[in-house]
């Protein structure tokens, strides 16, 4: 059995607050022993036991690898025009998917696959250790289902949006979408998804439609995620709450009653539905941010994630949403470092990953830097030296 030293860490965030170190669980001068891809064992670095090998950290920080939550990377072509005319003054309406969607049919498997290598990869050297990916720019039987399967060659994270939008050619009758969408499409698509999303928006999916789509797919064992509240008010919170979902996303446009309904799933315990903030939709799309702090003030867990997309957020960086939640969104850096590593770890139900701890995956990222502040306070700088995933350099 191999074993790997990471030695001489300044600054370790652990996210295990059972013990001392403030809300990251931070040690100082520590090391962690990697044993079979998780973390064996953590302490002083002056107590480290011997190893196979060793990384030696130099004194800088070490963090539990970020778990992006929610991103969208299977599609072709991309939207920068409509970027352009975004920042230019036009508004986002979520209309431009079906751009995406035409460009997807018509790409080749191989084509679709190397755009999320490509994009797996950008993330993974941006310290990224878990990503969840949405299909949703198919929107056919067959196109949801590739998409899932080139989704599910890179992670074992993966969601049906066949409810991203309807596509033009059913446009006029929803409900037969609707029904394709609860039928063959989930039947071929469940055997490659974890989870079942829902765009649930004016223009997207009513909230019948929506409760409908999602009951379908937890018949089948899939898991429950919402697109909720992103351009205006509406039903998606609080049908995410009523489902048990693990996560509802976006929440840009909250009323009181949706921060309750929220903030009810962490009291009443067993089922937590975590709010993923996506700050990179509001950047690209020049929007509101979401108010972090009433959530995080009411109780809410709170995730942050990329939404890694080509029309509303193309960004694969989360430290760069890191450092636009606490620049923007008035976060503190711990509370944003936890809302992208542990936050983000239980809006997949996981307990193995965002969290460094004896039995916990060794999926970790090396600073180069001496501690998690410099994720916010040096935006835009790579400064993720070294990524480790399952105790293995990436
Ligand atoms: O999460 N809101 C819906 N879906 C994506 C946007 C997709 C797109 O514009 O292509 C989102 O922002
Ligand atoms: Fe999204």
């Amino acid at each position: 059995m191999s074993s790997l030293l990471v030695d001489d860490i300044g600054e370790l965030v652990t996210n295990d607050v059972g013990g001392e170190g403030g809300p990251l669980g931070i040690r100082r001068d520590a090391a962690l022993l990697v044993e079979e891809g998780r973390v064996a064992w953590i302490g002083p670095a002056r107590d480290a036991p011997a190893a196979d090998r060793r990384l030696d950290a130099g004194g800088a920080a070490v963090l539990p690898g970020f778990v992006d939550s929610h991103a969208h990377l299977v599609f072709a072509g991309d939207r920068a025009t409509e970027f352009a005319a975004r920042m230019a003054g036009q508004p986002y309406t979520g209309g431009g998917i079906r751009t995406t969607v035409g460009a997807t049919r018509a790409a080749t498997d191989d084509e679709l696959r190397a755009t999320v290598r490509r994009l797996r990869g950008e993330a993974m050297r941006q310290g990224t250790t878990t990503m969840e990916i949405k299909s949703g720019y198919g929107l056919t039987v067959a196109d949801e289902a590739r998409s899932l399967a080139i989704a599910a060659e890179v992670s074992e994270e993966t969601t049906f949006l066949g409810a991203h939008v309807v596509p033009a050619e059913y446009a006029d009758r929803p409900d037969d979408y609707v029904g394709l969408v609860c039928g063959p499409m989930l039947a071929a698509a469940a055997p490659h998804a974890r989870w079942i999303d829902v765009f649930c928006e004016r223009g997207a999916f009513d909230v019948d439609h929506a409760r409908a789509i999602l009951a379908c797919g937890q018949a089948v064992g899939l898991g429950v995620r919402v697109h909720a509240n992103q351009l205006g008010p509406g039903p998606g919170v609080q049908l995410g709450v009523e489902l048990g979902a693990a996560s509802v996303d976006h929440c840009t446009h909250l009323t009181d009653a949706d921060v309750d309904a929220l903030a009810s799933t962490r009291v009443d315990g067993g089922h937590t539905t975590v709010a993923t903030l996506l700050p990179g939709a509001e950047f690209s799309t020049r929007s509101p941010y979401p108010d972090a702090r009433r959530l995080l003030d009411a109780g809410v867990t709170v995730a942050l994630a990329t939404d890694c997309n080509p029309g509303s957020s193309y960004t694969s960086s989360m430290p760069f949403c890191v450092a636009l939640a606490v620049r923007e969104m008035r976060m503190t850096p711990a509370e944003a470092v936890w809302a992208a590593t542990a936050g983000g770890a239980r809006a997949l139900r996981r307990d193995d990953v965002g969290v460094l701890r004896p039995g916990a995956r060794a999926d970790l990222m090396v600073l180069d830097a001496p501690s998690h502040l410099h994720l916010a306070y040096r935006p835009g700088v790579p400064l993720i030296r070294q990524v480790l995933r399952n105790g293995v350099p990436q």
